[in-house]
């Protein structure tokens, strides 16, 4: 893995930017997170659209995970979401997700599973991380092998996501999420945090053992991972001069 801390959310939106630009110019497919965490950087990629004209035409998205139950139109589906933060505001037109919506929730898992499979595959991934260490929405214990499926939130995230629904009742408590297997399966990954209330699960995900209570530590298997964080989701990392350290001496080419 490759860690990066930057000082404020602002600086791994440009950051996350720089690296999601690249995929962009080559037409790639873009598997995108919802969440406050990306969208410093969808917000540094719109300026970049409308300042220099990057262009998101060549380009088709996957999202990692929908809620169950909301209203294809609910302002918090994230479908809307990413409508509303990225898609609308660059041009994205190619935007899939999961239905949350689908009579057959177990159908629609394996259609979507399918659907990412047949477009590919995922070039770069942007994930959040749960404060409970969780990646899409596999909460912990979900297999590290697993695939687009039905999960139930925990209470920590379902209280986490309150904020955007006004009361904890509104918040679902089902969701449907790619895998960890799925995730995994993308070429690249760009995990970003912020805040000093991901700063024990960034630090059990780049640093704790490999296990399902800290579902996003499976990305140490994975070969291309590329972890932002500020400041303050750094506080807990053991290792954080090390990485400062290696960022800025690293050389023309390195391996994770
Ligand atoms: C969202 C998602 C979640 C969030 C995570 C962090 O699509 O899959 O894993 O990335 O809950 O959310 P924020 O960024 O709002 O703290």
């Amino acid at each position: 893995m490759e860690v990066v801390i930057v000082p404020t959310p602002e600086a791994t939106g440009r950051l996350v930017a720089d690296v999601v630009e690249g995929y962009v110019r080559a037409g790639g497919t873009l598997g995108l997170a919802t969440g406050s965490s990306p969208e410093p950087a969808y917000d540094e990629l719109v300026r970049r659209h409308r300042e220099t004209g990057l262009d998101f035409s060549g380009c088709r998205a996957f999202l990692l995970d929908e809620y169950v139950g909301l209203p294809g139109d609910h302002p918090q589906a994230y479908r809307q979401v990413i409508r509303r933060v990225l898609a609308d505001r660059v041009g994205l037109v190619d935007v899939r997700g999961p239905d949350g919506t689908a009579a057959d929730l177990a159908a629609e898992a394996t259609a979507y599973e399918e659907s990412v499979r047949a477009a590919g595959g995922v070039d770069i991934q942007l994930v959040g991380i749960g404060s409970d260490g969780h990646l899409g929405f596999n909460e912990p214990g979900s297999s590290l092998g697993s695939r687009t499926r039905v999960k139930t939130l925990t209470e920590r995230t379902r209280r986490d996501n309150a904020r955007f629904f006004g009361s904890l009742e509104a918040v679902p408590h089902h969701v449907l999420t790619q895998g960890l297997g799925t995730i995994g399966a993308a070429r690249h990954v760009v995990l970003v945090a912020t805040g000093a209330g991901k700063a024990e699960a960034v630090a059990d995900a780049v640093e704790g053992p490999v296990s399902a209570f800290c579902p996003a530590s499976v990305l140490q298997l994975h070969p291309h991972v590329t972890v932002v964080v500020d400041e303050a989701a750094a506080g807990r990392l053991r290792l954080a001069d090390y990485y400062r350290f290696a960022h800025e001496h690293k050389p023309d080419w390195q391996g994770y």
